[in-house]
């Protein structure tokens, strides 16, 4: 059961595996702060590129890439507590920086939580500016470029 049987694709917005990605979500980005699921964002995500990593049928992980002009931000990244910190999340940056890049985007940017800001500066990301407050932890921008 080990990180090398993890399949990273991309996901169609609100097929079976997107529906999935966002129980993960709740589970691990939400429901630890005490915060409920917004049905709102299911239409605003629509124009979102979507990835999962699988564990068989599994969701167990998830990204979004939101563009904005030449940059994209990465975001709702979650990793299922049982799968955390075996390389799973890192898989699926790699894949985003892959897809990415794929796409013409030059930069990576996101709003880390600090607590995974460990994660982040090990794939490569630095620290941008001030930390602040979002969703009532504390958070700093983050970036990377994509191309030399
Ligand atoms: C943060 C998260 C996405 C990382 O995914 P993951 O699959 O657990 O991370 P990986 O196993 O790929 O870690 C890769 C490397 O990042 C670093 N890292 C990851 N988590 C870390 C932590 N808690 N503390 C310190 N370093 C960490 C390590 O260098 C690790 O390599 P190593 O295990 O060989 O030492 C995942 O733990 C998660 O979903 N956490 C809860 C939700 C969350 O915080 N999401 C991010 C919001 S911005």
């Amino acid at each position: 059961m080990g990180e090398g049987s993890i399949l990273i694709q991309e996901v169609v917005w609100s097929s079976q595996d997107y529906i999935q990605t966002l129980g993960l979500r709740y589970e691990v980005l939400r429901r630890p702060l005490g915060l409920m699921f917004e049905p709102k964002v299911f239409d605003l995500e629509q124009t979102d590129i979507h990835v999962s990593a699988k564990f068989a049928d599994w969701v167990v992980g998830c990204l979004i890439l939101t563009p904005h002009e030449k940059s994209v931000k990465m975001r709702q990244v979650a990793v299922s507590n049982d799968w955390q910190r075996k390389g799973v999340g890192a898989k699926m940056v790699v894949f985003a920086e892959a897809l990415a890049i794929k796409n013409g985007f030059v930069e990576m940017v996101m709003h880390a939580r600090d607590s995974a800001i460990p994660f982040y500066l090990s794939l490569g990301y630095e620290i941008n500016g001030q930390g602040f407050d979002e969703v009532g932890i504390p958070h700093h921008a983050m970036r990377k470029n994509l191309v030399d």
